[in-house]
């Protein structure tokens, strides 16, 4: 039976903006050993702080419906995890604090509604048909679906607006386009949403769930989360002005991050605790989803993602201790509830 979470009155309770932004002493540890939740917690809220302005700004209330929609969709929580790689990506590359680049935070405010689109869509009754989402009711609940619909798309369109005027350097402009267009659509996000109800089986005559291989949970994983999470730190990488060197690293960081992220996603649904994680839990097996539990159990899954988050934190070893929130953020997966 799926577990319903209760409306949070006030945003998710973990990543509350209104928390001291104080960074506190950080550990730098060379293995995947896990984290305390404190120990992340406190650089996410940083991050998701620091950008909200941008976000408000981006989508300033004028009672119009479709708006109001979106900024539900956008400022009602959320952890800003690809914002947090863009901004913490680049930060790594460019070296000083503060960042202050508006280029990083637009860019961030951009990914960031992608993502947004892509859960208002996710949870359609036509897609994953979820009622509770950043402890919320969603989108389609809370206005209409054809206002959900509307409002998905016109933050997708909108993230790419945000980047045709984020810097006058016309070819890092369309670089940062083409990067966000190529995980966002048929190479990247949309597709791997096609492949994760495609293995429900709901596209097949006789309805039954495709037989899918640890290969091919990989692949489609590595669409629908793995290409916008690789995508933000690309974008972080192209803004900083990362050597090929440090490219090649980090992309290996995210290949992995990303995996390590979904399956995460998969153990909290598993076994997740729905007031925490601000949207309903134990719905994948009812639904027929292939993840790394329906196909390892929940054992199999935690031991892959401790796997992923090793290579994950190896993969950052040429930027000695520069990289320790990223790879913080990585030995979060293993411990985070939401
Ligand atoms: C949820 O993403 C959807 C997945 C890709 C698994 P997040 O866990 O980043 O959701 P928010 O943005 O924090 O709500
Ligand atoms: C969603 O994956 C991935 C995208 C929105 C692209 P899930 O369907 O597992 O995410 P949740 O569990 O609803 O957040
Ligand atoms: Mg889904
Ligand atoms: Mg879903
Ligand atoms: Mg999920």
């Amino acid at each position: 039976m799926p577990k319903i979470a209760r409306t949070h009155k006030n945003n998710i309770k973990l990543f509350n903006l209104d928390q001291s932004s104080n960074l506190g002493q950080l550990k730098f540890m060379t293995s995947a050993e896990p984290l305390k939740q404190s120990e992340i917690e406190p650089r996410i809220i940083y991050w998701a702080k620091t950008l909200e302005p941008y976000l408000k700004a981006t989508l300033k209330a004028d009672g119009n419906r479709l708006l109001e929609a979106m900024r539900y969709a956008v400022l009602g929580g959320g952890k800003r995890i690809r914002p947090f790689l863009v901004l913490e990506t680049a930060q790594l590359i460019i070296g000083q604090e503060p960042l202050e680049d508006t280029l990083a935070y637009k860019a961030a405010c951009a990914i960031e509604m992608v993502h947004c689109y892509s859960l208002i869509h996710d949870d359609l009754p036509a897609m994953d048909n979820d009622d509770m989402r950043r402890g919320l009711p969603t989108l389609h609940k809370a206005y209409d679906e054809a206002t959900a619909i509307l409002a998905g798309d016109a933050l997708l369109t909108l993230a790419f607006e945000i980047l045709t005027d984020c810097t006058p350097e016309a070819g890092l402009q369309l670089m940062l386009i083409k990067e966000l267009a190529q995980a966002s659509g048929v190479q990247g996000m949309v597709a791997g949403q096609m492949l994760d109800l495609a293995a429900e089986g709901r596209f097949e005559a006789n309805k039954t769930s495709k037989s899918l291989n640890q290969a091919d949970v990989i692949h489609l994983q590595n669409l629908k989360t793995g290409a916008l999470i690789k995508c933000a730190v690309r974008m972080g990488a192209i803004i900083g002005g990362a050597t090929p060197e440090q490219s090649k690293a980090l992309d290996v960081y995210a290949d992995n991050l990303g995996l390590a992220f979904q399956i995460a996603d998969d153990l909290i649904d598993h076994e997740g605790d729905a007031d925490t994680a601000g949207k309903a839990t134990a719905k994948d097996a009812d639904k027929g989803k292939v993840t790394f539990v329906s196909l390892f159990g929940a054992k199999g899954a935690r031991q892959k993602l401790e796997i992923t988050v090793q290579d994950a934190v190896e993969s950052l070893d040429i930027f000695e201790d520069r990289a320790t929130y990223m790879a913080n953020l990585a030995r979060h997966m293993i411990v985070r509830k939401s």
